[in-house]
């Protein structure tokens, strides 16, 4: 993939109630195809007939994390292919991070690739997960191994959607507004002034987008500070099934209080308490035992003694630090 083309992705506000400009795309794109969340075509029936009027090929993905396998990804390419996509086909994919991972392998592989678009409607998507190319399905051997990067067009980010998101997915969202506000001093200032949610959405979408295109082949150093939170992370997210945004400020406060800066609790409180999260964790349920497990997994894959991981110094300052895999157990074993 050329510089180029992960260049390419652009991100549009859409307003609230009004779905035109991202109308107007789909009918200026001579073949559009959708794929579309199984929830989200459920509870916004009405305003995708456009799509069935005119006949446009659409596909019902299972809903969230249920359609990132091969079974789905088979049936959905069979699917477009009987219906004659071209080169020029672009698809529109309309759902969370999940259908957006899908939907991304599929434009992917489909004519070994055609353009896409991701309309996001989970805030975790919206922040985060539908912004950069990284696409994958999973299998039963873990989460994510199979995939590639596939740069969408745009990314039409319509905040209305999170109107009918269920609270256990708005405080995912939440979880990697948290990360973005320790990157990032203007999205620090928005949260703790308690700026509008569109406006926070929009600046963490655009700093995802700016780090990515800094960095678009993950050669420098910068692009690592997006894994803020996420070693830890990722451990409670596998060994307790919770949700990934959630499990991701649970990682950003496990590591600050065993490599602590001077403000770091002050400075989540305030992030914590001025979006509307506990500003005391709950980690009382996360067990050393249980987590040690996790992070040995991910040692064994890199066959390393040590890790690199991503530390805050001040609110908008990040910064990597080598550790010893056998120290952060010792630490964390002290901790939970
Ligand atoms: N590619 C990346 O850079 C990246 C980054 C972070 C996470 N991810 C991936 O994102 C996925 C998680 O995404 P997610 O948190 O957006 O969840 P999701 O896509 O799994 O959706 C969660 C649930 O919300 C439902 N839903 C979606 N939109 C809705 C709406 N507007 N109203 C009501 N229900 C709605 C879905 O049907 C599903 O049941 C994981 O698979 C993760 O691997 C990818």
């Amino acid at each position: 993939m050329s510089l180029k083309q992960l260049k390419t992705n652009q991100l549009k506000m859409i307003e609230r109630g009004s779905s035109s400009e991202l109308e107007s795309s789909i009918h200026n794109v001579s073949d559009p195809i959708f794929i579309i969340d199984a929830n989200v075509y459920r509870l916004y029936q009405s305003s995708f007939t456009f799509i069935n009027e005119a006949n446009f090929p659409c596909w019902i993905s299972p809903a969230g994390e249920t359609t990132k396998n091969f079974k789905s990804l088979e049936k959905c390419l069979n699917y477009f292919l009987k219906h004659n996509v071209t080169r020029n086909t672009h698809l529109f994919v309309i759902g969370g991070g999940a259908t957006s991972d899908f939907g991304g392998l599929v434009a992917h592989l489909i004519l070994r690739g055609i353009s896409w678009s991701v309309i996001p409607t989970t805030l975790l998507a919206m922040v985060d997960a539908s912004i950069g190319g990284k696409v994958a399905i999973s299998n039963r051997s873990g989460k994510n191994l199979i995939g590639s990067f596939h740069m969408p067009q745009t990314v039409y980010i319509n905040p209305t959607y999170l109107e009918t998101l269920p609270e256990a997915e708005i405080s995912s969202g939440k979880g990697e507004i948290i990360k973005y506000a320790f990157l990032s001093k203007k999205i620090y200032d928005l949260v703790i002034n308690n700026a509008n949610m569109s406006e926070i959405i929009f600046e963490c979408a655009s700093l995802k987008k700016a780090i990515i295109e800094a960095d678009p082949f993950e050669t420098k150093n910068s692009r690592i500070q997006l894994n803020l939170g996420h070693t830890i992370g990722h451990a409670i997210e596998k060994a307790y099934s919770i949700h990934h945004g959630t499990a991701v400020s649970l990682g950003i406060w496990i590591l600050h209080n065993i490599f602590p800066y001077q403000n770091f609790a002050t400075d989540y409180q305030k992030i914590c308490t001025a979006i509307g999260m506990s500003n005391e964790p709950d980690y009382s349920f996360i067990k050393f035992k249980r987590l040690k497990k996790y992070l040995e997994i991910d040692k064994k894959r890199d066959s390393k003694e040590s890790i690199n991981i991503v530390s805050i110094d001040e609110i908008g300052k990040f910064q990597t630090k080598n550790i010893n895999l056998c120290d952060l157990e010792t630490k964390l074993q002290e901790l939970l």
